[in-house]
């Protein structure tokens, strides 16, 4: 059997690339770097060691092929959202102030806080902006995860932080003490993503609540909790029990993932009510959200059988992924999210060129060099199609 044979059957088994993160040294990006850049290989840079493969169309598919690209919900929105959009849209004359108070009221009860630790914003992104705009007005750093999602970053970066970026562990576990050192006294936020994007994994939750309880006593926490209600509901303890014991935590939220609604645009971030209102003084608050989009959210809190529909039918789709990559012989990372991360033997960009031509449309990324397929779980017919694509491009 030749080396190249061999190193190939290594990548295939994820054996180099599970370990690529912990050869990468913790670093800190400067803010004069550029983002948004592509590199020598016509890669976008996330990161000194993250690097994304783009297609046109993949970022903005027009043709019928399979979405499998950017995690969204194959099954929202629930039918009763799409009824209050209906029904609601006759009112989009007026400015939905009322609606907005009291969406906080439903919001705050089901988190268990009161009106004034929640802030309405048109998605998450729309929060993760925000924060990055008030916390790095003034410079600072931030201190996160590598590889993690992007948005709080980039736009901190543009502010004028500079990053922090703390690789993940083997386990592709936020290295919460590596975290934790990287803090100085010009750190103004740290930035948690759990579950974790793009990877799918889950840090301890019980380990990222010591840690988040200590660290916000120095500097507040903000932790991203877009995929968190694909945990099975009770199972895993969210950050927001510690923002009700009064501690400078921030906690997003979105309904674009588990209530399917990612084109109707609506979140929520959970906080103390001084960390919300002074980053209200910076930014326009409320006017973002629609009456529809805010009715919407409102009938599909109240439809749990479509969340359960959703989390249900994620869960089939995923374990029989997981098990049909395994059996292929590549090590998927397991995933507690809707989409999974595996890495894979081909360039990324031809990758990409191929699956499209097939009709399935995934994510490419570099970590480190290895290339991964980072693919979202749509219905189960269309992950057996993915399967059969896969099968193709890569054997
Ligand atoms: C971890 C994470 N946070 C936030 C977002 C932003 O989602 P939205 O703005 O649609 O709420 C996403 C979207 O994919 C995400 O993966």
């Amino acid at each position: 059997m030749s080396t190249s044979i061999n190193r190939r059957q290594l990548l295939r088994s994820g054996f180099l690339a599970v370990s690529a993160c912990s050869v990468i040294p913790a670093y800190s990006w400067g803010r004069n770097l550029k983002h948004f850049d592509l590199d020598s290989k016509g890669r976008l840079i996330h990161s000194p060691f993250l690097r994304e493969y783009t297609l046109p169309l993949n970022r903005h598919l027009k043709d019928p092929v399979l979405r499998l690209h950017s995690n969204e919900n194959p099954y929202g929105p629930s039918p009763n959202a799409v009824e209050a959009v209906r029904e609601n849209a006759p009112m989009g004359n007026w400015y939905a102030w009322d609606a907005e108070d009291e969406m906080k009221e439903i919001l705050a009860e089901k988190e268990g806080v009161s009106p004034d630790h929640i802030m309405i914003t048109p998605g998450s992104t729309q929060i993760l902006q925000d924060a990055a705009i008030f916390f790095f007005r003034n410079g600072g750093n931030l201190v996160s995860a590598d590889p993690t999602f992007m948005t709080i970053i980039r736009v901190a970066r543009t502010a004028g932080a500079e990053w922090k970026a703390i690789p993940l562990t083997d386990s592709w576990s936020h290295d919460l003490k590596a975290m934790e050192s990287a803090t100085d006294s010009n750190t103004r936020l740290i930035y948690v993503c759990n579950p974790n994007n793009p990877t799918g994994s889950l840090t301890p939750v019980e380990d990222l609540l010591t840690f988040c309880d200590k660290m916000s006593s120095r500097v507040p926490v903000f932790v991203d909790e877009a995929y968190y209600e694909f945990l099975e509901p009770g199972s895993q303890p969210s950050m927001v029990r510690l923002i009700r014991q009064g501690k400078d935590v921030i906690v997003a939220r979105t309904f674009s993932k588990i209530h399917g609604m990612a084109g109707l645009r609506m979140g929520y971030a959970i906080g103390q009510p001084k960390t919300l209102d002074t980053i209200r003084n910076y930014i326009i608050q409320g006017m973002g959200v629609s009456i529809t989009s805010m009715m919407a959210a409102r009938a599909s809190l109240m439809d749990k059988d479509f969340q359960n529909l959703a989390r249900t039918k994620n869960k089939e789709a995923r374990d029989y992924t997981l098990t049909s990559l395994r059996s292929m012989g590549y090590s998927p990372v397991e995933s507690h999210t809707s989409f999974i991360l595996f890495p894979i033997q081909m360039e990324g960009q031809t990758f990409l060129s191929k699956m499209n031509a097939l009709g399935v449309g995934v994510r490419s990324l570099a970590i480190n060099e290895q290339t991964y397929c980072r693919v979202s779980i749509g219905k189960m017919e269309e992950m057996e199609q993915f399967i059969t694509a896969i099968d193709k491009v890569l054997s």
